[in-house]
């Protein structure tokens, strides 16, 4: 982890060599326009360098325009998109990607993830490794692989994914996911690192009496819990307030102790409980718009 001049936060460096700034906003459910221009363009003046999207969440455009009107030059920014499944195989994927270089209104994609793991997500991949090697995407990665599909795409990537992206907060830590990804240099993206503002998890006595130390709120400890097991964030929010502090995590640290007193809140427990069946029945029959 190494600091960064621009705004303090933290870099790590992925197992392609590329530096992803470690926290940044996502922008999941928050709607195209101005909604999702507004949240960007106020992370960016907070000394955000990271903004999260999925061409399912249908603002990419929004974010491009962000970034554009931004006075930050396009290499000081990370973006992160997805590829839907429907959006899957060789050729079909190629021509996807040209359509959200359009959408972002961008020469390239910082990280291009699948973002569900059914269809023909092999094939995806091939034309994900030919993007990087024409210099439209930088990096390339997974997100929701979970199951012996991981596997399978592991085995045959030529380029190994920078990271999987999963759901990930105090009461789900992904222990298991993360020793095993370790040798591939795999690193976790943590969806719903709030618990997608869950009360209860905001509400656990010990973030109230960490944050009463050290004069943070508990979703600040929470955030910082992350940044300290080296997983990348990028915590949504529409409220200026939380976008402001959720940058504002990098002047302490928790120590040894107490990073075991919130390993100890492991239940196991997932926000998102829908099976991998129903998820593929589900997810399979929806395809996002142009
Ligand atoms: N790959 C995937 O399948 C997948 C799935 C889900 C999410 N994601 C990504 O992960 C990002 C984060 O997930 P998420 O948005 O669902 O959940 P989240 O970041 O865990 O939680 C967001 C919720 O927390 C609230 N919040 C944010 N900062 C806060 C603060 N400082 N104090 C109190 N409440 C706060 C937000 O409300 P306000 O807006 O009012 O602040 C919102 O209701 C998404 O935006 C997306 O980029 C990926």
């Amino acid at each position: 982890m190494t600091s960064s001049p621009v705004s303090n936060q933290s870099y790590l460096t992925l197992n392609d060599g590329n530096r992803i700034p470690q926290l940044g906003i996502g922008v999941y459910l928050v709607p195209d326009g101005e909604p999702t221009e507004a949240a960007v363009s106020q992370a960016l003046r907070q000394g955000y360098r990271h903004i999260d999207t999925a061409h399912a969440y249908q603002n990419e455009r929004s974010v491009g325009r962000a970034v554009k009107a931004s006075s930050l030059e396009r290499s000081e920014v990370w973006i992160t998109t997805k590829l839907w499944p429907s959006e899957y195989g060789e050729g079909t994927t190629a021509a996807a990607i040209d359509r959200m270089l359009e959408r972002l209104d961008s020469d390239y994609i910082d990280l291009l993830l699948l973002h569900q793991q059914f269809g023909d997500y092999t094939g995806a991949w091939r034309d994900m490794e030919r993007a990087v090697a024409a210099g439209t995407v930088r990096s390339i990665g997974v997100s929701n692989f979970e199951s012996s599909n991981l596997e399978d795409l592991l085995g045959r990537a030529t380029i190994k994914p920078s990271v999987n992206q999963v759901e990930c907060h105090p009461y789900f830590p992904q222990d298991e996911l993360r020793e095993h990804l370790a040798p591939y240099g795999t690193l976790i993206e943590s969806w719903y690192p709030l618990g997608h503002g869950d009360s209860g998890l905001l509400n656990e006595p010990l973030f109230a009496s960490l944050g009463a130390a050290y004069g943070k709120t508990p979703a600040q400890v929470i955030l910082r819990w992350h940044i300290q097991r080296g997983n990348i964030i990028f915590p949504k929010s529409s409220n200026h307030e939380h976008i402001a502090a959720n940058m504002d995590i990098f002047d302490f640290a928790l120590t040894a102790q107490e990073m075991q007193e919130v390993a100890r809140l492991a239940s196991g427990r997932r926000f998102y409980t829908l099976s991998l069946a129903d998820q593929e029945k589900r997810l399979g029959a929806w395809a996002p718009e142009d």
